[in-house]
């Protein structure tokens, strides 16, 4: 939770994070900082300049936060659990050429969820300056993968997180034609409840994801009599923006006990378990997750109990996070317009952008925290109701975000805008996708270019009889 100090208590400044904090904790990435002007400055850039420079709305990611989550799973893996154990990023968070080269080169592995996500990550290992062999390192989920996404994960030796019986029946098949067996793992749903957004819970029993306990024994057996077939581990994730600790230490125990079974049983070669992503992040002062570190030792701790109970040698444990990692790093600066007072209900005031580049507020009803950007020490005196520029009543950002005096002109910072919201981003009402920037002691660098109205319409296609 966030400490203020009594100079800041009732102002912006509030939320920069005074003591060291773990990156998932934070309400503004690990750098913010306010300068002389009373400008909120991120990497080293104030916010100001950066929208003068590439426009409004504008995402500013702050390429020390993203990168000390990177470590300090990666570390606190080492410390705590004795086995060899790997961290990797769920892109679906966010996935683009930079940030993907950026967590390669701090040594995780990628989950991926799509040809494009595959395309993507490929593409930035080959450009930028990712590090050693990633073969081992990509795994491929989904509950209704094409055989031409399959096939791409299979030519590039990526293990296929497998999801259901058709999955597996065509992976057989597939096989028959390969000279190497392909490497899988299997998913499988816990029935392991855990108090999120109804949309992001994914580990119990009525989930579209994975295969029921149930299933188990067909499973294995099935799959201990395919020789192209290389089952090297089990699978699960029970949810996302998780507080609680215990649900995955609950799963550790689960998975354990399966993997007994798959190997002791079934004879499968199984030496990898990952438990999958989930750790929640602070969006607003209400927030209180885990750290990284705390959650990290939870998980350890209880598949290393598990392993002790079950005699069994210590997996391979992989973890595959993707919003504590980046969640957190990025904010949305957008620009102050128009204003409407409606008397003795609510004051609105609308900025530059909305759902189409966070539609995270219409869709899950989440709560975001705002700062004004260019005037962090004012008092925060202002209790208004933050709109989006789309043709829609419920397009809100925030609702009753207080915030200091504003006029048009000012910038609104939006904190906690990393996980899921470029990557969820739409062109509704015809509106570009914002451009995306990495900040970094002081440099700032276009990672995502501004779509423009030629982007809008470069699929568009006119049937020669309509010219
Ligand atoms: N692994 C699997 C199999 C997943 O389905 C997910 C997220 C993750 C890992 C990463 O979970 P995380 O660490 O980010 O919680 N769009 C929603 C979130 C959907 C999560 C989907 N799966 C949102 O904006 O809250």
């Amino acid at each position: 939770m966030l400490t203020m100090d009594s100079k800041t208590q009732n102002c912006a400044a509030q939320y920069l994070p005074l003591a060291p904090v773990s990156p998932n904790q934070a309400l503004l990435p690990l750098t913010a900082q306010v300068n002389n002007l009373d400008y909120l400055a991120i990497g080293g850039c104030d916010v100001k300049t950066l929208v003068e420079r590439f426009g409004s709305p504008l995402y500013i990611l702050d390429e020390a936060t993203l990168r000390t989550a990177c470590r300090v799973y990666r570390d606190s893996f080492a410390q705590y659990y004795p086995g060899e154990s790997l961290v990797i990023y769920a892109s679906k968070a966010w996935s683009c050429l930079a940030i993907c080269s950026i967590v390669a080169s701090e040594g995780l592995g990628f989950d991926v969820v799509s040809g494009g996500e595959i395309y993507t990550t490929l593409t930035a290992l080959e450009q930028g300056r990712g590090s050693g062999d990633f073969s081992q390192k990509i795994y491929f989920h989904g509950n209704n993968k094409a055989k031409e996404e399959l096939k791409l994960a299979v030519e590039n030796a990526i293990t296929i997180i497998v999801d259901n019986w058709l999955e597996l029946e065509t992976l057989v098949e597939m096989a028959a034609e390969e000279s190497k067996p392909i490497g899988i793992m299997l998913r499988l749903t816990p029935g392991i409840e855990c108090h999120t957004h109804e949309y992001i819970r994914t580990g119990h029993l009525d989930s579209k994801f994975g295969f029921d306990p149930n299933q188990l024994d067909s499973l294995f057996s099935y799959i201990s009599k395919q020789e192209k077939l290389h089952c090297v581990g089990l699978h699960a994730h029970i949810g996302s923006q998780i507080f609680e600790q215990q649900p995955h230490q609950d799963l550790a125990h689960v998975l354990v006990g399966w993997l007994k079974k798959a190997t002791e049983i079934y004879g499968l070669p199984i030496q990898e378990l990952n438990i999958g992503g989930g750790l929640g992040i602070s969006y607003t002062e209400q927030d209180d997750p885990p750290s990284i570190e705390a959650w990290v030792k939870g998980v350890a701790t209880a598949v290393v109990a598990a392993c002790k109970e079950n005699n069994l040698s210590l997996p391979k444990l992989i973890a595959e996070p993707g919003r504590s990692l980046i969640g957190t790093a990025c904010v949305t600066a957008y620009t102050i317009g128009s204003r409407k007072v409606v008397p003795g209900i609510r004051t609105y005031i609308a900025v530059d952008g909305g759902m189409s580049d966070n539609p995270r507020p219409i869709t899950y009803q989440s709560l975001y925290r705002a700062v004004v950007g260019n005037r962090m020490s004012a008092p925060l005196t202002e209790k208004v109701t933050v709109a989006g520029k789309h043709c829609e009543s419920g397009d809100i950002l925030i609702p009753d975000a207080l915030l200091s005096e504003t006029k048009a002109g000012d910038i609104l910072v939006v904190m906690g805008t990393g996980a899921y919201n470029y990557s969820m981003a739409s062109n509704y009402n015809r509106i570009g996708r914002p451009a995306a920037v990495l900040v970094n002691e002081g440099e700032a660098n276009l990672i995502l270019m501004r779509e423009n109205y030629s982007d809008l319409i470069r699929q568009d296609r006119l049937p020669e009889r309509l010219l």
